[in-house]
Order: C-alpha cells, then sequence, then structure tokens
C-alpha cells in the first residue's frame, strides 16, 4: 500500500488534539469560551482594548434597529494609524512588516517604519488629487506592496476602497466603480503573472471608456511595475512615482467613527449584480484583530505570517491588510502563482522566510497534492507552527496530505469559517485549545453565536444537518450592502426572521462539531472563489449567439466546483461547434474575468424547467456530474432531460 492510501485511510475518526507545547503557551485558553459567553458584549469591549482609541466608546452595541447594528458607539479611531503608527510610537519602527517577494525573484522589505512613510505619502497624495472623508477610491493592481499601501492609505484618510481582484474583466471593473462611484481608481502598468509582466492599465482604460460621460472617476494613479508601455490620458492619469514619491511623509491621522465605512467588497450573490458588502471601522478591525491573535495564536516576537490570498478578495483585506498589522505582525507578501518559475516556490518561500503560520485554500493544497508530495519534501519547513485553511470545506483526505506533508505531521491546522459578509473568523478551532476533526470548522469562536437550524428555523439534533445560521450580531458583521438597504434585509435576515442566514448547508456531528457542506443557494465555489450561477448565465446570454443558459457548479476534485453551463443557441448562431464553445467560454473570461471560463459548455436544445419557469439545477447538476438524472416529474416537460442526455452522448465541450 502506498503511503498516499495509508494516510487516506479512515480519518474522518481521526481527531488531532493541540500539541501540548503549543496548547501551554497559546494566546487564547479554554475558559475563554465561557467567559464570552457569560458576557458577550462585555468579551467584546475587552477586545476591543486591541485597539487603540482616540476617544472611548459609551456602548458596545446598539442594536435597536436590526438588522443595523452599531458597534463601540461613540468611540472614534484612525484604522492607520492602529495598523502602522503606533507600533512605530512602540519602539517596533525597525520590525519588519512585509517581506515582499516578487514573481521574478525581486523582493523588498518594508519596516514599519517604512510603511508609515509609505501610507502617509500615497495619503498625502490622495488628498492632493482631491480625495476626502467619505470619497470613495477603487484599487485595481497586483499583489505589491503598493496594494497594501494605497489600502491603508484610504483608511488613513476616512476614504472607503473597494479593491478588484486583478483577474476581473474591465466589465466588471467598470460595474464596481459606477456602483459605489469611485473618484479615483489605483491600478499599475502591470503584474507578473506566470512568468510574464500581464498588463492591467489597459482594463481600467476599458473600464471607463464603457463609463463614459457617465464616469464618476476625476484620476488614475498608476503605480509602475513592469515598466511595460502604457498609455496615459493627459490630466487624467498620474504615475504613483511622481505624485506618491514626491509627497511628504508626514501626515496626521484623523479619528473616525467607530462605524465610518472603511472599505466596500464586492461579492457574488444569487442574482445577476454583485453585492457591494460594507465593512467598517471599530467592530471589523476589533474582530480582524482578536481572530488574528486567536485562530492563528501569533506571537509578535517571532512569528513570520504568510496568507497566501489575494488582497482583491476579503481575505486578503482580513488577514493580510487589517488584522495582522493590527498586531504588528512581519508577513511575506508573495505577487505571483505558485508554479513560477518552479512547483517548489511557496515551500522555498517559507523556508527562506521562516515562515512559522501558513494561510492557504484547498484548491491550493489540492494542486499540490496532485503535484506530488516529492515536491515540499525538498524543502525545509520545519519552522512552521500553525497551518489555516479557508474559502471552501476542506475535504479530510487534502486536511491529513496538508498537516502531514506541510506540517511535518507536527501543525494544527485551523479549518476558519466565514464569509465576505462576516468580515472575520466565525468557525474555527483554537490552535491550543480545540481537538480538530479533518473537515470540520468544529465550532463558533469565544464571542459568536451560530447554530444549525432545520426549514421552520429549529435547533437541529446532533447528528442532523440543516441550514447555518448566525444567531447574534457581531462586531465585524457587514451593515449593509452599499445603497441598497432592502437587499441586505431579504437576503441574509428574511429566510429565518431575527437571525443571518448564511447560504451554507452545515451538519452537527454526534459531539456537535459543526460541518460545512457548502452553498444551498445558487452561489458556487471554484477555488474558493464565489460565483454566482445567475451572473455567468448573464454573461453567456449577453453573446447574440445564445439564446438562454443555465450554469451549475460541478464537482472537481480540484478546484472544489468548477462552472458548467447549458446553453440553447439562437437559430440564427446554427448547431454551434468547438469554436464556438471556446468562443463562448472567451467571451465569459472577457465579461467577468478568467475565473468564471466555464469548464464546460454544453449545447442543448432545451432546459428543464418547473411549470413556473424555474430551472431545475439539481437535473442540470446531475448530468454534470456524470449522474443518472434524478427524480424529473414537476418539470413541465419531462421529455427534455431525455433530450438534453440523448444530445449529450456527443457533448461539445471546451477544453
Ligand atoms: O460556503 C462558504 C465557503 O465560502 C463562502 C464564503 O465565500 P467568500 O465570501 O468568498 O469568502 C471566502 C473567504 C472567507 C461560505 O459561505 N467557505 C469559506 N470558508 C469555509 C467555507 N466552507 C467550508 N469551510 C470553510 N472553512
Amino acid at each position: 500500500m502506498t503511503q498516499t492510501a495509508i494516510d487516506n485511510l479512515a480519518h474522518e475518526d481521526r481527531i488531532f488534539e493541540p500539541p501540548a507545547d503549543l496548547a501551554a503557551h497559546a494566546n487564547v485558553k479554554a475558559d475563554e469560551y465561557e467567559r464570552a459567553a457569560a458576557d458577550r458584549l462585555g468579551f467584546w469591549a475587552e477586545k476591543a482594548q486591541l485597539l487603540t482609541w482616540e476617544t472611548p466608546f459609551t456602548e458596545v452595541l446598539d442594536w435597536s434597529d436590526p438588522p443595523f447594528a452599531k458597534w463601540f458607539v461613540g468611540g472614534r479611531l484612525n484604522v492607520a494609524y492602529n495598523c502602522v503608527d503606533r507600533h512605530v510610537e512602540n519602539g517596533l519602527g525597525d520590525k519588519v512588516a512585509f517581506h515582499f517577494v516578487g514573481e521574478p525573484g525581486d523582493t523588498r522589505d518594508l519596516t514599519y517604519a517604512q510603511l508609515k512613510d509609505e501610507v502617509s505619502k500615497a495619503a498625502n497624495a490622495l488628498t492632493e488629487l482631491g480625495v476626502r472623508a467619505g470619497d470613495r477610491v477603487a484599487i485595481y493592481l497586483p499583489m505589491i506592496p503598493e496594494a497594501v499601501i494605497a489600502m491603508l492609505a484610504c483608511a488613513r484618510l476616512g476614504a472607503p476602497h473597494t479593491v478588484v481582484f486583478g483577474g476581473f474583466s474591465s466589465d466588471a471593473l467598470a460595474s464596481r466603480v459606477e456602483d459605489c462611484s469611485a473618484k479615483v481608481v489605483i491600478t499599475a502598468d502591470g503584474g507578473y503573472r506566470r512568468g510574464a509582466p500581464s498588463a492591467l492599465k489597459p482594463a481600467v482604460d476599458a473600464a471607463l471608456e464603457k463609463l463614459g460621460d457617465a464616469s464618476p472617476v476625476e484620476h488614475v494613479v498608476v503605480v509602475r511595475r513592469t515598466g511595460q508601455d502604457t498609455a496615459i490620458v493627459e490630466g487624467r492619469d498620474r504615475w504613483w512615482d511622481d505624485v506618491v514619491d514626491t509627497a511628504s511623509p508626514e501626515h496626521t491621522p484623523e479619528a473616525f467613527d467607530s462605524e465610518h465605512p472603511l472599505y466596500v467588497m464586492y461579492t457574488s450573490g444569487t442574482t445577476g449584480k454583485p453585492k457591494g458588502i460594507l465593512h467598517t471601522t471599530g467592530g471589523y478591525l476589533t474582530q480582524c484583530a482578536y481572530t488574528f491573535q486567536a485562530v492563528f495564536d501569533h506571537k509578535r516576537d517571532t512569528d513570520v505570517y504568510w496568507c497566501t490570498a489575494d488582497i482583491g478578495w476579503v481575505t486578503g483585506h482580513s488577514y493580510i491588510v487589517y488584522g495582522p498589522t493590527a498586531m504588528a505582525a512581519t508577513q511575506v507578501l508573495y505577487e505571483g502563482t505558485p508554479d513560477t518559475p518552479h512547483k517548489g516556490r511557496w515551500w522555498e518561500i517559507i523556508a527562506d522566510k521562516g515562515v512559522t503560520l501558513f494561510y492557504t485554500a484547498p484548491t491550493a493544497i489540492r494542486t499540490f497534492m496532485k503535484w506530488g508530495r516529492e515536491i515540499p519534501a525538498k524543502y525545509d519547513l520545519s519552522s512552521l507552527r500553525i497551518l489555516g485553511s479557508v474559502g471552501e470545506p476542506i475535504n479530510p483526505e487534502a486536511y491529513v496530505w496538508y498537516r502531514t506533508h506541510i506540517g511535518g505531521d507536527r501543525t494544527p491546522v485551523v479549518d476558519t469559517w466565514w464569509q465576505t459578509e462576516t468580515g472575520a473568523h466565525m468557525m474555527s478551532p483554537l490552535p491550543g485549545v480545540t481537538a480538530a476533526k479533518p473537515g470540520s470548522a468544529m465550532a463558533a469562536l469565544p464571542g459568536i453565536a451560530v447554530d444549525v437550524v432545520d426549514d421552520t428555523g429549529k435547533s437541529v439534533a446532533n447528528g442532523e444537518g440543516g441550514y447555518l445560521v448566525i444567531t447574534e450580531p457581531w462586531p465585524s458583521m457587514l451593515r449593509t450592502i452599499w445603497g441598497d438597504d432592502e437587499r441586505y434585509k431579504d437576503t441574509y435576515w428574511a429566510r429565518f426572521p431575527g437571525v443571518y442566514f448564511a447560504g451554507d448547508g452545515a451538519k452537527r456531528d454526534e459531539d456537535g462539531a459543526i460541518w460545512i457542506l457548502g452553498r444551498v443557494d445558487d452561489v458556487m465555489n471554484v477555488s474558493g472563489h464565489r460565483l454566482s450561477t445567475s451572473e455567468i448565465e448573464s454573461a453567456l446570454v449577453s453573446h447574440p449567439a445564445v439564446a438562454e443558459a443555465a450554469v451549475v457548479g460541478a464537482t472537481d476534485e480540484t478546484t472544489g466546483q468548477a462552472v458548467v453551463a447549458f446553453v440553447i443557441l439562437r437559430e440564427s448562431a446554427g448547431e454551434g461547434g468547438d469554436d464556438l464553445v471556446a468562443e463562448l467560454r472567451s467571451h465569459v473570461a472577457k465579461e467577468i474575468g478568467p475565473i468564471a471560463k466555464p469548464r464546460q459548455i454544453m449545447v442543448v436544445p432545451d432546459l428543464p424547467k418547473t411549470r413556473s419557469g424555474k430551472i431545475m439545477r439539481r437535473l442540470l447538476r446531475d448530468v454534470a456530474e456524470n449522474r443518472e438524472v434524478g427524480d424529473a416529474t414537476t418539470l413541465a416537460d419531462s421529455s427534455v432531460m431525455d433530450l438534453i442526455t440523448a444530445g449529450l452522448r456527443k457533448p461539445s465541450s471546451g477544453e
């Protein structure tokens, strides 16, 4: 039997106890759960003291107008001061904030003192360009230090940022810039991906051209990263070098109300239009800081932390830019892909920088499993002491492989469940406290109240499944959907009145541990990234050859789920062939971004619909996953599925 086969045996029954030395010195001990349960608000008031407040708050939570929460009422603080300046004042100016590693191999260490200067200069430059507290700034950058600097500069000015993932298309950028009326866009000429410079600025130009006279953008600031030829629009566009590098490093941070907007992060929902999730200041930073030091057991003087998420996702916000810097962490920031220039790049960086805390996604772990354990085995990974997982359910095989082959069978794995909307970790084992089961996020963190309920909202018993809900407000909760309070109420607070519905299914096992089963709505999770079925369907039907489209998420060995599309062509498009399918896949990538590209597109004569016209995705999922098609009796026309499956014996699919 191979080692992998042995590893894979029966891990669902395995339980990993916290290592004794870690438990003895853990930041958070078992009693924290009880203390938090006995006085939840008192507990969060205590955790808020991890921050420095210019004006203390007078009330912990105002929940008089649910679901609109106000945390740490009356308190005032500056986020950038908390993440940067105060560390310099406390004598940590020479501590490295970021070990930046560029994909081509260039490196740059940035100390907290240098970060303070850079953030101050950027804040002065943005002020010079007319940015004031409350104005929105869009950030569309690769994983370079300027991304962190730009975000912290916005926070310093009280100008909410909206970071758009660099892999999103110009259309996706345009809709986000428009939705939040961004006054300034910060971008770069390009970044390095897969061994080559990849341009970014042309997408900004295309987005602003698309918005035309309606564009709210007054200026575009361009970081020079790759040096590639870049068109500059006179008057509108400014080089970062010209405006930031020449600005003064002196800047006095102003304190803002605890509920001042910090950022808007767009995420996919069940409709075609992405939702702008609004996070605010005091509660958000409190929970990011607390969970960072609780879940990763962060020790300021010895740990080196690396989160591989892109800054364009919420994980990059809460667990690169805000939580870790609030706790004065030393981090690695890596620009590129894990296989450039070789498949051991990440492990090489861990060995080189002595990374102790490592945070990545199951999809990456499954990719490394495919590449083989010989690759990480070539590197000294003995500095690692805690591994984290985020973004999707981690299958027990991947969990055990991660712990064994990356963590040397020593390191706890913290499986952190949370969402763009929750802002920070909500469920996770605590590495010094919780005996962890591979594949389970275990339990709510101290101060957080979750439940698994049935259709009627009643708690399920151990051993049963249901819907995951959050039953009490929490500090880093979203405050609303940007510009759409009604959608906020309907999406999260209407399914089970009075509690937050996360959109995930979950199971409580015989011991009461919680297992996340994945989304129960029309949201897919591809490589830990959220995509909505209807967003991709709208992209498909915007192509002239497509009459109708239905999209489902099918199980995929590497990416968790993969996008599979069924399309009905217009008569004018003929039968469709491989060329058209390839064109449709590229069309989706152009409309949304390469991550949304369907793995497979099937041309079908009809779609399965109920009598009320709702597409029965369950049946399409059966087809996409090569299963026998389930009960189709509620279809308006029950022969449709026969037609689809018959036609697919000769499938046209993508690569
Ligand atoms: O389905 C859950 C899954 O990712 C969703 C949230 O996606 P997003 O807002 O993009 O945030 C990702 C990073 C926090 C959730 O509704 N999810 C996230 N973490 C886990 C998870 N599913 C299972 N286990 C997790 N640890």
